[in-house]
């Protein structure tokens, strides 16, 4: 158990998997009570079984994050069941590859839907909660390609999560005096399904040959959440980027 993170209310999209998962799995165990949201509910039961079965607490809520209405249904699960909504943590995220001279129109879109829009829609369905209570904390997935480009290939991606880190400055500058802690997660090459989400087989390659030289566990990333949260109110942890030792990149 920790201080500041025990009884929290966390409320995690895209915890079916990888990053998602791992950090429902360790803020559990440090005390706080899970909200999962993801598609795969059948995945989040599990997980909520598993937490439960370790003594701790977790809702499993099936959510399409690029449906607004589905995040706000997300919300409201937090709340009519626990009473209040300590931590958002935007996760959910894809990252299909492939050079923009492709034209892979369909995974632009799809990648801003979820990556960009749904970020926003986490941020829409949580904050009117956190600004009636005057506190809580956004915790937004970035990226090291947040922070430099890698192309040709990730161009669209990169955009998305350079979005996802301006967002939560500008969030950060708009209601800090309301007491709303933002943090930005920017990873780098971690374990998990994201490989998966790219469908062009050139740039599947390249990216499994990184993958399988640089990535570390997804329990990394989850160490790094835990420790934003269990700072004290007043200790806002704005950005934490946390490479392999060996990236490169
Ligand atoms: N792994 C890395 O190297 C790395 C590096 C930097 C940043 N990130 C970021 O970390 C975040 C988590 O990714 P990951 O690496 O853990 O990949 P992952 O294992 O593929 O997990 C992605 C999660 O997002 C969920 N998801 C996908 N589409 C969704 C939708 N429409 N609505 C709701 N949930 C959806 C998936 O669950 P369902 O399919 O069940 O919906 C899954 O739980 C992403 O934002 C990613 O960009 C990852």
């Amino acid at each position: 158990m920790s201080k500041n993170i025990e009884r929290k209310v966390v409320v995690i999209t895209g915890a079916s998997s990888g990053l998602g998962e791992s950090t429902a799995r360790h803020l559990a165990t440090r005390g706080a009570t899970m909200v999962l949201g993801a598609r795969r509910k059948d995945r989040l039961d599990l997980i909520a079984k598993d937490i439960r079965a370790n003594g701790g607490d977790a809702l499993a809520v099936e959510v399409d994050a690029t449906k607004r209405t589905q995040v706000e249904n997300l919300a409201k699960a937090a709340i009519d069941t626990y009473g209040k909504i300590d931590v958002w943590v935007n996760n959910a995220g894809i990252m299909p590859i492939a050079p923009l001279a492709q034209l892979r129109v369909d995974e632009w879109d799809r990648m801003i839907d979820l990556n960009i829009k749904g970020v926003l829609y986490g941020i829409a369905a949580t904050l009117p909660y956190m600004l009636k209570e005057n506190d809580g904390h956004i915790i937004n997935i970035a990226s090291i390609f947040g922070i430099k480009v890698f192309a040709p290939g990730g161009t669209v991606y990169c955009a998305t999560k350079a979005a996802v880190r301006s967002l939560t400055e500008g969030l950060r500058m708009e209601f800090h005096a309301n007491k709303i802690r933002t943090t930005i997660i920017s990873p780098g090459a971690v374990n998990s399904e994201l490989k998966e989400s790219t469908s062009d087989e050139a740039s599947s390659k390249a990216v499994d040959q990184l993958y399988k030289a640089w990535a570390i566990p997804a329990d990394s990333i989850a160490r790094a959440i835990a420790y934003a949260i269990e700072q004290p109110s007043d200790v806002d942890i704005n950005e934490i980027v946390v490479r392999p030792t060996v990236q490169d990149f």
